[in-house]
């Protein structure tokens, strides 16, 4: 790998194969472990001076460990620090910093309660035979050919999220458009509009519409769902707004919705690449706990989180001044060989793995995974019980996108159908 041809910012550099990746991350993390890259160009944001890349797992570690000295409230999920008119669109829980974070964490965490995590994962079992079911519909229709993105991977997590928001059925079309515009991860070819912020913050708004319609509902008529938790729950006397709501919810639609899509459609991408490892786990249920923690290191869905020195410091042997930015790599991180052995080995039976795809040490660690696991075991049971003569067929369209390690497309086959 020639390493002056890489620019980690470039969302083409991304679309390339995780080989060719995962070459230049390790040189990287060898040779440069605070690499600096230039900020690429958004359309109405100014550029910054760019940003160190983390790479390696200590130093990630050490960052995530300490919000007070590495902030998330400049801006965690851009390159470039928000202006302050978009704030309000991009300040949710991910990018805000104690003590409004802590507090707004804790309305929502006490939602998620035992009772309504349980209800929530009962239901996915239902969400994922239906899902499997109508993927071999469409499979037999097309000559046993289907698309693992659209037909599998996809629907999953958002029927689950919209089942545990209590979106109503009649909602859910303009739900599932909006929110591809709002998790296209910036990649061009999905949005059609000149525009991709215009045609972002149109899409974040009529979701944003939806739920402050459905939370003024559920606070005149309450329901067992999460938007009606959400409403009602008080910390210290104070509830979150019905605005505060709707920027959850598209938090959890993208936080929780194309995570969890690319877990499983590059899982079985990995599944397919070592055939071994596929009949092993196909035979092993017991399996399913650590097989999905090396499905989530591998495919590390979201490739990195943003944050901002607020002193002057020194990490790693890197001295830094306050402003400095930092991109922490997850993908880098859950390969590096100072903690994983033989790290470019998908083995899942791997244990301990001690994996940073949910994140690292540090209070924004994911809220979801508890749930994204179940999604990811029942799933991946689900498919080696019900559609055993899947057969990806490849190759894969990969998204174009720094941010989100994510597919486009996947064709598939099942080898059954004739
Ligand atoms: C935060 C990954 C699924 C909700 C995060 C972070 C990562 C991540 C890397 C940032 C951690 C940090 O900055 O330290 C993933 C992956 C998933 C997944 C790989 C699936 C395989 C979900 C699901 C939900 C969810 C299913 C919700 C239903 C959230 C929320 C945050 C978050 C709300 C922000 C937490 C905060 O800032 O306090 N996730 N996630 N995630 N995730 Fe997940």
């Amino acid at each position: 790998v020639d390493l002056s041809t890489v620019d980690l910012s470039d969302r083409d550099w991304w679309a390339r194969p995780p080989q060719e990746r995962h070459a230049a991350l390790d040189r990287l993390r060898a040779e440069r472990p605070f690499a600096f890259f230039a900020e690429p160009d958004l359309p109405g944001i100014p550029a910054g001076p760019g940003y160190h890349a983390v790479t390696r797992y200590a130093d990630l570690e050490t960052i995530s460990s300490q919000p007070g000295l590495f902030c998330s409230g400049r801006g965690a999920v851009s390159m470039q620090d928000v202006p302050a008119e978009l704030h309000e669109f991009y300040g949710s829980l991910i990018s805000m910093d104690d003590p409004r974070h802590a507090k707004i964490r804790r309305i929502v965490s006490k939602t998620f309660t035992p009772r309504m995590l349980e209800r929530t994962l009962d239901s996915v079992r239902a969400v994922v035979d239906d899902v499997l079911a109508r993927a071999r519909v469409t499979a037999e229709a097309h000559g046993g050919v289907l698309d693992v993105v659209p037909d599998l991977a996809a629907p999953i997590p958002l029927r689950v999220i919209c089942d545990m928001m209590g979106v109503p059925e009649e909602d859910r079309s303009r739900v599932l458009a909006c929110s591809n515009i709002v998790l296209s991860g910036g990649d061009p070819d999905l949005i059609e509009d000149d525009d991709p912020l215009t045609a972002f913050l149109t899409a974040g708004m009529e979701m944003a519409a939806l739920m402050e319609r459905l939370a003024a509902e559920r606070l005149a008529d309450p329901r067992e769902d999460l938007t009606t938790a959400l409403v009602t729950t008080e910390v210290d006397g104070e509830r979150l707004t019905s605005q505060e709501i709707a920027s959850f919810f598209i938090l959890l639609l993208v936080a929780g919705n194309e995570t969890t899509r690319n877990a499983i459609s590059q899982g079985l991408l990995a599944l397919s690449e070592w055939p071994e490892e596929r009949a092993r786990w196909a035979a092993d249920p017991s399996l399913d706990r650590t097989a999905v923690e090396e499905v989530v290191r591998w495919v590390s869905p979201v490739t990195w989180m943003r944050r901002t020195a607020t002193r002057d410091g020194e990490v790693g042997g890197h001295r830094f001044t306050a402003g400095e930015k930092f991109l922490l790599f997850y993908n880098a991180a859950n390969r590096d060989p100072a903690v994983f052995a033989d790290p470019q080995r998908f083995d899942v039976g791997r244990d301990p793995n001690p994996h940073v795809g949910f994140g690292s040490r540090g209070p924004h660690f994911c809220l979801g995974a508890h749930l994204a696991r179940r999604e990811l075991q029942v799933t991946f049971r689900a498919l080696f019980d019900q559609l055993p003569d899947l057969e990806v067929t490849g190759p894969p369209d990969r998204l174009r996108s720094s941010f989100v390690n994510g597919l486009k497309h996947l064709p598939a086959r099942l080898t059954g159908v004739r």
